[in-house]
Order: C-alpha cells, then structure tokens, then sequence
C-alpha cells in the first residue's frame, strides 16, 4: 500500500529543472521517478507543466510540483502500488486533458515510474524482472550515438544523431566494448584533423563537420579504424529528426544550403542508404509527412528499419494508424511522450501487433534514472536508444545493462541484430 507520495524540484544533465517523485510504500519500499525532457519533441506529445516567466528561462517546475502535492499524493495514498494500470488510469482520469497539459506530462511520468519502481521494491525483484515476471526475455541491443546534431549540437549538422548499432555483438556487453573504441576512434579522428570541439547535449563528439555525409564518412572511417568490417560488425543508425527542420513537404538543409521536397530528401537518404551500411533511419521525414513517409517505407524494401519517433509519440493509435499506412516498421518508445508507464507499454503492444520492432528511448535531457534499461529488457523490446557513451546520465544507463546482463538471474539472452526491423 502507498503511504507516501513526495515531489521535489532536481536538475536533468542539460542544468535545467525537472520533476522527482517518490513513493513510499507501507512496507517500507521506496520508489524514485525522474521526468527526463526532449529538445526536439514531437508536437503531439504528452505537455510538460512549467511555471514560464523569467526564472530558469521559465522552465521551473513548482506548479507540477504543488500538483503532486495537492491533487496525485491523495489520490495515490491507500493505493496498491502493484495496480500500475489502475493508478495510471486513475491519473490520467485526474489530469483530464488529452494532453496532460493540466497537471503536466513531466509529473505524471514522473509518478507513473515512481509507483513502477515501488512496486518492484516492494517484491524485492529488479524492475525488468518485476515487468518480465516468468517469461524469458533479452538484453536489448543498444543504438549508440557517436556525433551528435540538430536540435542537440546548435544546429551545427541537420541531421540529428548519427549513432552506430554493434550487430555483430554477441551479448550487450561486448556491444559496448565494440561501441567504445568506435567512438574513441572517432575522438581521434576529430582531433586529427583540428575538429574535436567537445561533445552535444547527448555526449556524441560535436559535429565540426561541412556535410552531413561527412559525418557519415567519419563514422565509417572510426568503424574500420576500430578494427570491425562495416555493416557487419558495426552498422549505422540515423536519426534525421526531420520534423525539425521540414514542415508542409518542404525541406531546408542548412549545411547543403539546398531546399527539397519530400521526394527529393527520400531520394538523398536513400542514396545515403546505397553508400553507407545503414540499418536504421529515424523519422526520415516529418511527423505531418504521412504520405512521404509511407513512400520512403516503400522504397526501402526492408532494408532497412524506419523508425517512429515525433510521428507516432509513443501514442498505440497512431501506431496502429502508421501500419495501416505502412509508414514505418519500428515505434520508439519514449514513456514521458506518452505520460505514464501503461500508455507506453500499450504503445509497444501496439507496435508489436502491427509486426513493428521497437526501441525504448531515452531523452535529450536526461537524470540519473536507469528505468528505461529495465524497461527495454522486461518489455523485451529488443533496442534500446540512450545517447552517446559519454556523460554519466548516458553511461549510468548502459551501465545498468552491464550489471542486468552478468547478475545471478540474469535475462534468457540478448537480442543483438536480429531485433532490427527489416520488413
Ligand atoms: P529529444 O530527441 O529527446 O531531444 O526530443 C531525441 C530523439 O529525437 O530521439
Ligand atoms: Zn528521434
């Protein structure tokens, strides 16, 4: 039975303020949720409760705050805190906006999770094992930035994240071993051609680069400098983040100089695709861009996974609605998109139903929280997207995993290459 709910006022690893939650249970359990924040969201996500004004560039959180106080910890105080679909609902049924604009995305995500880990305190379980309970599930295999971009880097480079995918690992441990000396590698790259310039907001090198293929021809030069054969070892993964920079079907390109339309940006990613050991790409075109999309998902043949992220929000309508277009073949799953644990979980049902594969996501601005790996793992996901291998808000996470993968209990196995979407 929760006994306690506290809220309080904590820092995410961008120095800006974000929402904490803790439930206590009677049996003296304690459960931490942390909200993380995008930098470049999705205009359907779950809204954020920030008090504006001058203070913090107006992203203080003391109104969320007081509605955790005031409203969320008497409803949730007497609850079972193991009826995670039961207080989410009841939530979601208190905020009363389709939005989470009222009470706020960042505080109801923030409870959702807190109850989540409580409930696994509570039964003394870790909480991938607490959300897998009997069946076998795997490490997730982990997509990894090494330059960051766009919203993430001053819009240094369009493309978002340029990230690699070790699908030649045979367990998630070795995958970060294989992801470390590519991004060592691509470090020294950088600093042998005058470029190193510190790292972006996700911990990727930042992208002192005049091309976006350049990125992609440094990422390949780090991948065989690591001593792995491109593609087989190690593999690209793109996040364009297109809603960022395109809107109503047309595209700028900053770095090129160059606008194109819907067509002519599938056709460039795709010759991307021709060039480049590309397994991945994130929403390739904008989240408004159905059409483009589902013409881009065409054209790729099953090549290679197309992900949504700002076109489905982790929303299990939109995901059904996309696999009826056919306009992607992967959801990521980001819980504070969504606004708590079970809309998130019905999103990966979603996807699953539809065939789809699925990524649980980090954020830009993230906090020390590992949910996300246990998440990945006891939902079986089979990916997992974190940011870069830098800066411990990222590294806490990866290694999470480490410790998940060689505990006593430890998962069936790991998902490696085989949970990309290729279809
Ligand atoms: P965000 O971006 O967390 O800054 O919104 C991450 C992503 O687009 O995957
Ligand atoms: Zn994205």
């Amino acid at each position: 039975t929760i006994s306690q709910v506290l809220a309080r006022r904590i820092w995410d690893s961008r120095g800006r303020p974000t929402v904490e939650v803790e439930v206590r249970t009677a049996s003296g359990a304690v459960g931490l949720g942390m909200a993380p924040a995008g930098a470049s969201r999705g205009t359907r996500e779950a809204i954020e409760r920030r008090d504006g004004g001058p203070r913090f560039g107006g992203l203080d959180v003391q109104r969320a705050i007081e509605g955790i106080d005031r409203e969320i910890a008497p409803l949730l105080v007497g609850r079972d805190e193991a009826d995670q679909g039961g207080i989410d609902a009841a939530l979601i049924a208190l905020d009363g906006t389709a939005t989470k604009e009222r009470l706020g995305g960042n505080a109801l995500v923030a409870t959702s999770l807190a109850v989540l880990h409580a409930a696994a305190a509570a039964r003394g379980l870790p909480l991938w094992r607490h959300l897998a309970g009997d069946r076998p599930v795997r490490l997730p295999l982990p997509q990894i930035q090494v330059f960051g971009g766009g919203a993430h880097a001053g819009r240094r480079v369009d493309v978002q994240d340029f990230m690699v995918v070790a699908v030649g690992a045979q367990s998630f441990s070795q995958a970060l071993e294989m992801t470390a000396e590519v991004y060592r590698c691509a470090g020294e790259w950088m600093r042998e051609r005058g470029r190193l310039a510190g790292v972006a907001d996700e911990g990727g090198w930042w992208p002192d680069f005049a091309r976006n293929e350049e990125a992609l021809d440094a990422l390949v030069a780090a991948i065989e400098r690591a001593g792995y054969v491109p593609g087989q070892d190690v593999a690209i993964a793109l996040d364009i983040a297109a809603s960022e920079f395109g809107r109503d079907g047309r595209y700028r390109l900053a770095l090129e100089g160059e606008e194109l339309d819907s067509d002519a940006l599938s056709e460039r990613l795709l010759r991307w695709i021709e060039r480049y050991p590309i397994v991945s790409i994130e929403d390739p075109l904008a989240e408004d861009d159905e059409r483009g999309l589902a013409a881009f998902t065409r054209a790729c043949q099953g090549r290679v996974q197309v992900v949504g992220d700002d076109y489905l929000v982790t929303n299990a309508d939109r995901v059904s609605q996309a696999a009826a277009a056919g306009a992607c073949n992967c959801v990521l799953v980001k819980p504070n998109q969504a606004g708590t644990v079970t809309e998130a979980l019905q999103a990966l049902q979603a996807a699953r139903e539809a065939g789809f594969a699925t990524i649980v996501s980090a954020r830009s601005g993230e906090t020390e929280d590992v949910a996300i790996v246990h998440l990945a793992t006891g939902w079986d996901a089979g990916q997992l997207k974190v940011g870069s291998f830098a800066r411990s808000e990222r590294m806490a996470k990866w290694n999470e995993g480490v410790r998940i993968e060689t505990r006593p209990g430890a998962p069936a196995g790991f998902a490696g290459g085989s949970a990309l979407a290729r279809r």
